[in-house]
């Protein structure tokens, strides 16, 4: 394998707040929709809470001395609005000081912060007031954005508004599988909206503010017909591709909600620009403002069938996507009439939460982007990595000190190389690609699987939260460490 990186690319590890925080009700911060929904019956996998999570609030200078430990040069992380502006009103600032002493942190470690603001924990009081589907929340957005720049501006120079809009908007509205737990297709459809224009407000602002570098990470995946001459096929693949790719990058790089969306989205109210309506004459120029990078979160393709899977003989066997499930429920829902979209596997090995292994498809993806979308930004792959069942094992380290703890996650350690090595077949086809984050630096809580998914790098015991580095950490310590041609 040869790889090669240009001058500057960053490497770094992504987390978000209420995945590692914890501390969920301390210091005054109050309860997030991800809070809220943990609780009620049959949400979550186990019942879990965030409450805990791998208890970074307490633990983050001995995160940060860890990640110093693998090279890290980057470190994506997500602020909490329940922690900042936790009942909508009065600011806390005892959140915003947990945040300013992580940055304190990183950049005495010499690890660039690389912040996200919203990471799809949206305090409880504001989905009391409707949550993503009242227009208010994006103006709410930008006041937040513009608390969070207020004390860390001085700092942070690399701002992300949204992270997986997507997930926040239809997971959380349509198929109510992420909090809120909504299932209302025309709500679903005005968080969509409502996000961009609260992106599009806070982008402003940021840059009023004098933010370096502003953007949005978006998950991106390319939705492949399982068979491209049946039109049934052909068309699932064109709707997923409308409601998870392009009904994002569209109004934000082209300022325009795509013909085919409109249509399809129409009696939701995308199709008309009206003073009274959804979306309101000048949105879309707010929306549609100038990005200094684009963020790409990617795990898997998506092949697409349009015609039912017929039920398995064995239905043991067959993994449980919650992402596909969802985005399968989001897809089937009165959106797009009673027509299926259903994932049908290819055959290629699966990963711990049944995503197919498939790193030629990040190549294909960061590539096509920039072929697709002329006025594209820099490229970042904000997220990337896999869940996997990892096993412990107890080894004496040939010193007095005893026994050690190992996780010799091959499997992982594989993704993650074969999606570098990817990366850099991208560039050398010419993505404009500039940095790499690893989802994620620890196991944290992978939201409606709780604990039960394990996708750190750095495992966590989450009996003693013990962290310790797992072999696809010290691999990709390597991969930094090396630079180009390092695998
Ligand atoms: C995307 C999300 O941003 C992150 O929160 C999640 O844990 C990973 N994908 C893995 O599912």
């Amino acid at each position: 394998m040869t790889t090669s990186f240009p001058p500057g690319f960053l490497w770094g590890s992504a987390t978000a707040a209420a995945q590692i925080e914890g501390a969920a009700f301390d210091d005054g911060k109050q309860a997030s929709i991800w809070d809220t929904f943990s609780r009620l019956p049959g949400a979550v996998l186990n019942g879990d809470t965030p409450d805990v999570a791998v208890d970074h609030y307490h633990r983050m200078p001995a995160d940060v001395a860890l990640m110093k430990q693998l090279g890290l040069q980057s470190y994506r992380f997500s602020t909490s609005w329940a922690r900042i502006r936790p009942g909508d009103d009065a600011v806390n600032p005892a959140g915003l000081d947990f945040y300013s002493r992580l940055v304190d942190e990183l950049l005495g470690a010499g690890i660039l912060p690389w912040l996200t603001l919203y990471h799809w924990d949206l305090p409880q009081a504001l989905e009391e007031k409707g949550g993503w589907a009242n227009r208010d929340t994006a103006y709410r957005f930008a006041e937040y954005a513009e608390i969070v720049h207020g004390v860390l501006g001085d700092r942070v120079s690399h701002w992300t508004t949204f992270n997986e809009p997507f997930c926040s908007s239809l997971l959380g509205y349509a198929s109510g599988v992420h909090a809120p737990g909504r299932q209302e297709p025309a709500a679903a459809v005005a968080a969509v909206h409502h996000q961009h224009l609260a992106h599009g407000l806070a982008v402003q602002r940021l840059r009023d503010l004098g933010a370096e570098e502003i953007g949005i990470t978006l998950n991106l995946t390319n939705a492949i017909p399982a068979n491209p001459s049946d039109p049934a096929d052909a068309d699932a693949a064109r709707r997923l591709d409308a409601l998870n790719n392009r009904i994002f990058l569209d109004p934000l790089l082209r300022g325009e909600y795509p013909a085919d969306i409109r249509h399809d989205l129409a009696e939701f109210g995308l199709d008309e620009v009206d003073d009274t309506a959804l979306v309101r004459p000048g949105d879309l120029e707010i929306i549609a403002q100038r990005l200094d990078f684009l963020g790409v979160n990617h795990y898997h393709d998506d092949m697409v069938s349009g015609h039912p899977i017929p039920a398995p003989a064995d239905p043991s066997v067959v993994p449980v996507d919650p992402h596909a499930v969802a985005g399968g429920r989001a897809v089937r829902s009165p959106f797009v009439g009673s027509e299926h979209i259903t994932f049908p596997l290819r055959g290629l090995p699966l990963t711990g939460m049944g995503w197919e292994v498939n790193p030629a498809g990040l190549r294909t993806l960061l590539v096509r982007l920039g072929r697709e979308y002329p006025n594209l930004p820099p490229l970042y792959v904000t997220e990337n990595g896999a869940a996997y069942d990892d096993t412990v094992s107890t080894e004496h380290d040939g010193t007095a000190g005893g026994d050690i703890e190992a996780v010799h996650d091959t499997q992982r350690t594989q993704y993650i190389l074969d999606h570098i090595q990817a990366v850099s077949d991208a560039i050398a086809d010419g993505a404009d690609v500039r940095g790499y984050f690893v989802w994620s630096l620890l196991d944290n809580y992978e939201w409606a699987w709780g604990y039960g998914k394990r996708f750190g790098i750095v495992r966590v015991d989450y009996d003693t939260l013990v962290r310790t580095p797992k072999d696809s950490a010290l691999a990709y310590a390597e991969v930094i460490a090396g630079g180009a041609g390092a695998i």
